[in-house]
């Protein structure tokens, strides 16, 4: 029996299988675990099931003690582990890849409708109690058939992305790192572009590549002098990715129409430029955050980690 440490509550079903062969120790608090608490309840851990709120770092990992043979995260980013410092010491991490694409994609597809259509100023002004009724002019938005999607970040949650902007009528570009298979850019009529030109082309951008040092405010003040004035930026990413603070200039001065959020560049704080204005939809990281798809994630981190245990290779490595 190894011991398995799960850094923060998750469904049972996925408790039940780890403890169906190890001891497990889960931290079920309902605040997120302290560092201090998680350092000393990693030490002597064969396992460690991580999630994103958690830093996985050198010094947890040496915490932790050189028994450590997994991390396996419950996400399917991983910019909160320190990938070298696991693999310097032998230990493989792990992320849930594929289980969340759809429901991401919904929410992505969710805040595009939101930002294009001005949900969030509608809802807000019936809830404020004020006067309304219906007006030609009134809390007019924009259409989506017809207009451009640039999909930053072409995988699997870029690619669902898009699939639902083609059911809506929306031209796509992407810019990728890497080709995607031509039979995918041929049945949604993708075409690839740097990113410069998807920025002056598209009517939406949504972001949906990892962050990590390449992509650290890869949207910025630049960025946003790019993009069309009409233009709405969707993140359903990382908030780091985007420059928060040129975010809120581009959004008060005009220069670009409205934007999505899910994720925020000091979760969870909010940049207090955010809050005060009507052209962004704010939501709190809920990419992931339906029922079926967190078991599932959850599921696939426990089997990622019974797999590592056990000697074999785990189904979703992240290296
Ligand atoms: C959620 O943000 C994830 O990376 O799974």
């Amino acid at each position: 029996m190894s011991r398995v440490v799960v850094t923060g509550r998750v469904p049972e079903t996925a408790l039940e299988k780890l403890r169906a062969e190890h001891d497990v120790d889960d931290w079920s608090g309902p605040e997120s675990i302290g560092r201090e608490e998680l350092l000393r309840r990693v030490a002597g851990a064969d396992a460690v099931v991580s999630l994103l709120t958690e830093r996985i770092d050198a010094e947890l990992l040496d915490a932790a003690g050189p028994q450590l043979k997994v991390v396996a995260n419950v996400a399917v980013g991983y910019d909160n582990i320190d990938v070298p410092a696991c693999t310097a010491r032998g230990i493989v991490a792990t992320n849930t890849p594929g289980v969340l694409t759809e429901a991401t994609a919904d929410i992505a597809f969710g805040l595009i409708l939101s930002a294009t259509r001005r949900l969030g100023e509608g809802e807000r002004l019936i809830r404020s109690g004020q006067a309304w009724k219906w007006g030609m002019f009134f809390l007019l938005g924009s259409s989506l058939q017809g207009k451009t999607l640039g999909i930053v970040g072409m995988g699997g949650i870029g690619q669902a992305t898009a699939r639902r902007a083609k059911a809506f009528g929306m031209e796509i570009v992407y810019q990728s790192r890497s080709e995607i298979d031509p039979r995918v850019a041929a049945e949604l009529g993708a075409r690839r572009l740097e990113l410069d030109e998807l920025l002056a082309t598209s009517d939406i951008v949504s972001l949906h590549c990892p962050y990590g040092p390449a992509t650290h405010h890869l949207i910025g003040a630049g960025q946003f002098a790019a993009m069309k004035d009409s233009a709405y930026l969707i993140n359903t990413a990382r908030g780091p990715i985007v420059d928060e603070a040129a975010l809120v200039a581009a959004l008060r001065d005009g220069q670009i129409a409205g934007a999505g959020l899910d994720v925020f560049e000091k979760e969870p704080s909010v940049h207090p430029g955010l809050l005060e204005l009507d052209n962004v939809v704010l939501v709190p990281h809920l990419g992931s955050a339906t029922v079926e798809t967190r078991t599932a994630m959850a599921m696939l981190a426990a089997d990622n980690a019974l797999a590592v245990l056990s000697g074999e290779r785990p189904p979703a490595p992240i290296a």
